[in-house]
C-alpha cells in the first residue's frame, strides 16, 4: 500500500469512477465483483445497475435500480439474458473487479461486449502493476492486484481497433476502453491461444 502511495497519485479510482458515471450518464451498468458494494455505491441512483459476485457481503442494502445477483460471473452470463435483466437495454458502462486472474477479466470482457454498444465503457480494476510479489497470478501478499494487467497489453496486442488507456489511480489503476465492437469474435474464438500465450 505504501508502493501504490508513493506511485500513484491523486483521486481513487471511487473518484475517478463517481466523476465518470456523472459524465457518462449511463442508463444501465454492470459491475463484476461487488464484495461490500462500495463501488455500487457511486453509481447514480437512476441508473439500472447490475452487480455479480459469487460472495457478495453489502455493507449496505443496493438501491432500487440495483440487483446483486450472488454467483460467478461466468455462471451469470451463461444462465441470464441480461439485456432483458437491464430493462431491454445493452449494457453502456461495466467495471471488471472480480477474480484477480487476467483469464477471468478476459472473459467477462467478452461477455460484456458482446452486450455493449459501439459508445459502452468498460473500465477494469488492477490495471497497474506495482511490483513482481503483488502482480502475481497466485496471492502471496495482503495488497494484490493480480496479473489483470496483462489484459492491458493482450487487448493492445489482439484488439488494435479497441481505444485502451490505464489512468493511474491508487491504488492500483483503472483501464478504460472505447470504441468496442459487439460483433467481434477475435478473442472468443482464440482464447485458449490467448491465455496460452
Ligand atoms: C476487490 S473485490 C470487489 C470490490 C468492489 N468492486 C469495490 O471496488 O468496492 C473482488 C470481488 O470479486 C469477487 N469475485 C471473485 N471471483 C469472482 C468471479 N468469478 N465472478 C464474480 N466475482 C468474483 C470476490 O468475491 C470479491 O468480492
Amino acid at each position: 500500500m505504501l508502493l501504490a502511495n508513493i506511485e500513484l497519485h491523486g483521486e481513487d479510482y471511487f473518484h475517478v469512477m463517481s466523476r465518470l458515471h456523472a459524465h457518462l450518464n449511463p442508463r444501465t451498468y454492470l459491475e463484476v465483483g461487488v464484495f461490500r458494494g462500495a463501488s455500487l455505491r457511486v453509481v447514480s441512483p437512476s441508473t439500472q445497475a447490475i452487480g455479480i459476485d459469487p460472495n457478495p457481503i453489502l455493507d449496505e442494502p443496493a438501491g432500487p435500480n440495483q440487483r446483486v445477483f450472488a454467483k460467478t460471473s461466468d455462471d451469470f452470463f451463461a444462465g441470464h439474458d441480461v439485456v432483458a435483466e437491464l430493462g431491454g437495454r445493452r449494457i453502456e458502462l461495466a467495471f471488471i473487479n472480480g477474480m484477480h486472474q487476467f483469464e477471468y477479466a478476459l472473459r467477462d470482457f467478452i461477455n460484456i461486449e458482446r452486450l455493449s454498444t459501439r459508445s459502452s465503457v468498460v473500465l477494469v480494476h488492477d490495471c497497474y502493476p506495482l511490483d513482481a510479489e503483488t502482480a502475481m497470478r497466485e496471492r502471496c501478499t495482503a495488497f494484490w492486484s493480480g496479473d489483470i494487467w496483462r489484459l492491458i497489453l493482450l487487448l493492445r496486442k489482439y484488439r488494435p481497433d479497441l481505444a485502451v488507456h490505464t489512468i493511474s489511480t491508487p491504488p492500483t489503476g483503472l483501464g478504460m476502453i472505447f470504441n468496442l465492437d459487439p460483433s467481434s469474435r477475435v478473442l472468443a474464438d482464440r482464447l485458449d491461444d490467448i491465455a496460452a500465450e
